[in-house]
């Protein structure tokens, strides 16, 4: 069993940079985990903590069944694939693959065995005997996960293995990525502050801020429920639109400085706790509606500030009182800037925020 236990860990550094604080969580035995959180939040810094680069200032690590804490990092049956995957310049992708293994002194012909094992997986027999200056981005970035695949570790730590490569090269190794996890069928633990490559990647999701894990689930829960404004915006792009106003009662409706918006009853519970006060509304760029359709709510007056046209959905800026939300609409919608236009919040989808906490209230 390849699990990884974390155990209210953390890391300080310098005595107030709290880089990991107090984090509790599981990645499970043969799971794809993501952790996922803007630049500085703690990331790098977990992982390192599993690879047994840096040290627990307090808290328990487990992989597996065997605390890890004392464990060296040569010894703690993991692999890891960094963002600059230096490859050894003077040695063929053969010598880069078997190098981990030569160090650790397996005969020669279970080298043999596994590199080739490992280059069809990867499909890079071909490149087996040149240097990496005569390989493509993606080509390398291959042999860096190869080298790590030898290895046959018990759990493999990934730490933003694409933010190297071009977007077009990206999607295509996320595949490659995806698909690897299914054929090794082993524990991967995968840092990014890219949340596309957490969304279709991860199988769960942990969202990371200031070293504080704020929520894990699987993606579409997270993209559905998330527990506070600062998930709701950091998943999906373009992102959730946020509306400051007022929550007021009978009849129950959201009040902003340019519309007023009834809310369904099934708000009201829901909503106490912020009757006749401040709230945060949050409506995503594809459930803000231009359609007439009565289950899409009331119309509210907004101003075309750029149409964007994608080819297969139209992206709009729409100016609503001094906000500008974006709207995500289908190809037939396309308004001039400067054209008034009607469009209406889906009721089904609409999220409200605590004014001071930011946490979900629905
Ligand atoms: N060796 C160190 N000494 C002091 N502070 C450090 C050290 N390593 C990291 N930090 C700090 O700890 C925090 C977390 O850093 P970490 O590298 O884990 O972030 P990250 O989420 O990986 O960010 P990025 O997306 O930019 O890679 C940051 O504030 C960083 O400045
Ligand atoms: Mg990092």
């Amino acid at each position: 069993m390849s699990r990884v236990l974390f155990k209210d860990l953390t890391r300080v550094f310098d005595k107030k940079v709290m880089a990991v604080d107090h984090v509790c969580f599981e990645v499970a035995d043969k799971e794809f985990f993501v952790l996922v959180g803007p630049s500085g939040c703690g990331k790098s810094t977990t992982l390192r903590l599993v690879a047994g680069l840096e040290e627990p200032t307090s808290g328990e690590i487990y992989i597996g069944d065997r605390l890890v804490n004392d464990v060296e990092p040569k010894d703690r049956d993991i692999a890891m694939v960094f963002q600059n995957y230096a490859l050894y310049p003077h040695m063929t992708v053969y010598d880069n693959m078997a190098f981990a293994l030569k160090l650790r002194k397996f005969p020669k012909k279970e080298i043999r065995n596994r590199v080739q094992k490992a280059a069809r997986i990867l499909g890079i027999e071909e490149l087996l005997k040149r240097k990496p200056a005569a390989l493509s981005g993606g080509q390398r970035q291959r042999v860096a996960v190869g080298r790590a695949i030898v290895r046959n570790p018990k759990v493999f730590l990934f730490d933003e293995p694409l933010s190297n490569l071009d977007a077009k090269l990206r999607v295509g190794m996320r595949a490659e990525l995806a698909r690897l996890h299914q054929r090794l069928e082993t524990t991967v633990f995968y840092v990014t502050h890219d949340q596309v490559e957490a969304m279709t990647l991860g199988q769960r999701i942990g969202v990371m801020k200031d070293g504080k894990l704020l929520q894990i689930a699987d993606p579409m829960t997270l993209y559905n429920k998330p527990v506070n404004r600062f998930v709701a915006g950091f998943i999906g792009s373009p992102p959730m639109n946020f509306l400051e106003g007022r929550i007021e009662t009978r009849p129950l409706r959201f009040t902003h400085p340019a519309f007023s918006l009834q809310l369904p009853r099934s708000f009201e519970d829901p909503l106490t706790t912020v009757a006749n006060g401040p709230a945060t509304l949050g409506i995503r760029p594809e459930d803000v509606r231009l359609d007439q359709a009565p289950e899409s709510g009331q119309p509210l007056r907004a101003a075309v500030e750029v149409a964007e046209l994608m080819g297969n959905e139209n992206i709009l800026y729409l100016k609503i009182g001094e906000n500008t939300i974006i709207a995500r609409v289908p190809t037939r919608f396309a308004p001039r800037p400067g054209e008034n236009i009607d469009v209406r919040f889906d009721a089904r989808k609409l999220h409200f925020f605590g004014a001071g906490t930011e946490e979900t209230l629905v």
